[in-house]
């Protein structure tokens, strides 16, 4: 068969623009979506809507969304091969998100571990879509009948309720929705706080926090403070129950060299922590150098940004809108004659 009618599978992910990208986001998502070979479909998207969930500036959000686009083109993910957009711009998702909204349940949104943490950091806002945000995380991969989906080792229990729904769904209906598969990386799913490494990085912990967009004075004096541990052995070994510290930066270290685990403990024999951490915060610094010189290039071209978002929102709208009237025929809405 001519390679061209090949349906290609589809590959889809989103991060959201609460705040700028971090080494997490880099590591466990966006590097390997750019990597990903050229035979996918790939869909990659600023997730704002979620974003809704926690109190936002509407003046920094706006300024994120498309800093973010700018940052996924800079980490390599060309608008001419994936299909890049905000979420927010194709309406497909809310009304998705809605109905399968009837199709989760109760007992399952409240098993979700982003949910429990979320809701007990904000406690004055614990509402309604910080409880149901799985199935508008449901609806954003069902749309494009994703195969996969590339995501760290925390969104894992979204996807596998973005599973469940569309199996339950599929019975209910017949074949209509693609059941997906997370892709998790096997280096990098999980990078901690250089802070504290009992808790992952998030940007929700600045201090432990290295963002995609620091400077490399910055990076360097975080990696400097980064917290090891206060064994007597001080050597360079992965063994994340005794020194999770260390083992996190020899993943870090290893996820942007490419070194093995092993390479790096040989790398680093008798040498202790005062040469280890300076060494990975410069080798951090060298991978995201030309990614924040690139980004901060692109922030300044607006109307570049404009068309990949408008381009990409057309493109997605094209795929979300047939999903969609295919579950609306399906579940018995009348079809709209205009
Ligand atoms: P979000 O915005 O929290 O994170 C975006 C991506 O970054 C990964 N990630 C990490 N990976 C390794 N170590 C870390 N410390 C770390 N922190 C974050 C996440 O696993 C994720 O892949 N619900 C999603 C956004 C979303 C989505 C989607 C993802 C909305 N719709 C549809 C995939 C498909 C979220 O909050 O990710």
């Amino acid at each position: 068969m001519d390679n061209e009618n090949v349906k290609k599978k589809v590959m889809l992910s989103g991060i959201q623009p609460s705040g700028d990208l971090h080494l997490g986001n880099y590591l466990g998502a966006v590097k390997n979506w750019a990597e990903l070979p050229e035979q996918f479909d790939c869909f990659y998207f600023m997730a704002d809507l979620h974003t809704l969930t926690v109190r936002q500036d509407p003046k920094e959000l706006r300024r994120r969304s498309t800093a973010q686009l700018a940052q996924y083109i800079a980490c390599g993910l060309d608008p001419e091969k994936n299909t890049l957009f905000l979420q927010s711009h194709v309406h497909e998702h809310a009304e998705l998100g809605w109905i399968l909204n009837c199709y989760t349940m109760f007992g399952e949104l409240s098993r979700m571990t982003q949910f429990k943490d979320k809701s007990a950091r904000h406690t004055d806002n614990i509402n309604g879509g910080l409880f149901t945000y799985p199935a508008l995380m449901a609806a954003d991969i069902l749309l494009y009948q994703a195969d996969f989906v590339p995501v760290g080792e925390d969104q894992k229990q979204h996807c596998e309720l973005t599973r469940d729904i569309a199996i339950r769904f599929n019975n209910l209906y017949g074949e209509t929705f693609k059941v997906p598969e997370p892709y998790i990386p096997k280096v990098g799913a999980r990078i901690m706080s250089l802070s504290n490494p009992a808790s992952k990085m998030s940007k929700s912990d600045p201090l432990g926090c290295v963002f995609l967009m620091d400077k490399p004075e910055e990076l360097a004096r975080k990696f400097k403070r980064a917290v090891t541990d206060s064994d007597t052995e001080r050597c360079v070994r992965f063994d994340p129950e005794n020194k999770p510290g260390v083992a996190n930066l020899i993943q870090i270290y290893s996820s942007v060299t490419g070194r093995s685990f092993d390479e790096i403990e040989a790398e680093f024999d008798g040498k202790g922590y005062g040469v280890f951490k300076p060494a990975v915060g410069e080798a951090v610094i060298e991978t995201l150098r030309p990614i924040r010189e690139e980004a901060e290039r692109m922030i300044a071209d607006k109307a570049y940004l404009q068309q990949v978002y408008t381009d990409g929102a057309q493109k997605a709208s094209f795929v979300a809108r047939k999903t969609l009237r295919k579950v609306y025929k399906k579940i018995g809405l009348v079809e709209k004659p205009f």
